[in-house]
């Protein structure tokens, strides 16, 4: 077992997870840093290894919407002692409930909900015990609120914060110690909209968005939902900022 503490990041090779990987490295923190692109999580390393050459930087090249895949993944950690377990890769669908890509569909739940559930309750069940302990995973503003057009998307959000604010419920709730939180971004220039649609050019997103986060604001936003005390960091459009907050889903008791 290493005696160093690590960070995982799942989705580490774009967008808002390679950010949260470059934030938690410059607090020093090792990490774990898992996606299907190989090359972009190596040049990642480097770019970490120049924030802080202490750094220790893990690649483990996985795709999340394989069951099997999530499972070696978490087994092939079991010597890393992990501190933070950040769920962030994810991605939207083509087409809409009218006209279903039924491969495509089953693709994005498999990685947003089947991984999400899988790796969730594999580092619950091993680290509830661990103080400083957090589990934090990337749903959406569409985690809350029905988005008709991106219906079958926000369905799959709506698992990813029920299920942490749940697991989070049932940590208090059992005296354990490990916290579970949720990050609700809201549109955030990234591979997002170009990966879902399955677009050969990026997507110039001050083109097509009035108002949009960064990759980098949105990594800054998911270390004060990690700093803080709140279950839930949910994207504010009013003031484009991150508001923390108690579980939002209605509960029982
Ligand atoms: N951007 C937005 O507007 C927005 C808004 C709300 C919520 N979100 C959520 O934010 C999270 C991060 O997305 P992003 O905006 O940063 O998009 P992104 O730039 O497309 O990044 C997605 C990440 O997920 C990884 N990924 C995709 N499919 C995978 C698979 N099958 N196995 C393993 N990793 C896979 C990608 O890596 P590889 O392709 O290398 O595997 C990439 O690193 C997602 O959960 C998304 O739903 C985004």
């Amino acid at each position: 077992m290493s005696t160093k503490k690590y960070t995982v990041i799942t989705g580490a090779s774009s967008g808002i997870g390679y950010e949260t990987a470059k934030v938690f490295a410059a607090r020093g923190k090792n990490l774990i840093i898992v996606a299907r692109r190989l090359d972009r999580l190596e040049a990642l390393k480097e770019e970490i290894s120049a924030i802080d050459p202490d750094v220790d930087v893990v690649i483990r090249a996985a795709d999340l919407s394989s069951n099997d895949e999530a499972i070696a993944l978490y087994e092939s950690l079991k010597d890393y002692p992990i501190e933070t377990w950040v769920n962030n890769a994810g991605r939207g669908n083509r087409g809409d409930i009218t006209d279903p890509e039924l491969p495509n569909t089953l693709g994005m739940i498999h990685l947003n909900v089947d991984a999400v559930a899988i790796l969730s309750s594999l580092y619950v069940r091993d680290y509830k015990e661990v103080e400083g302990a957090q589990l934090i995973n990337v749903s959406s503003i569409g985690g809350y609120l029905v988005v008709p057009g991106a219906t079958m998307y926000v369905a799959t959000k709506f698992f990813v914060s029920a299920l942490t604010e749940g697991i989070d419920m049932e940590m208090q709730k059992g005296g354990y110690k490990l916290r579970a939180k949720v990050l609700a971004p809201a549109t955030t220039a990234t591979e997002f909209v170009q990966t879902a649609n399955d677009l050969d050019e990026a997507v110039d997103y001050s083109q097509k968005y009035t108002r949009f986060s960064t990759a980098e604001e949105m990594a800054g936003f998911l270390l004060e939902l990690y700093d803080g005390d709140k279950t839930v960091g949910e994207m504010d459009f009013a003031t484009m900022k991150i508001k923390l907050s108690d579980p939002k889903h209605p509960h029982l008791c």
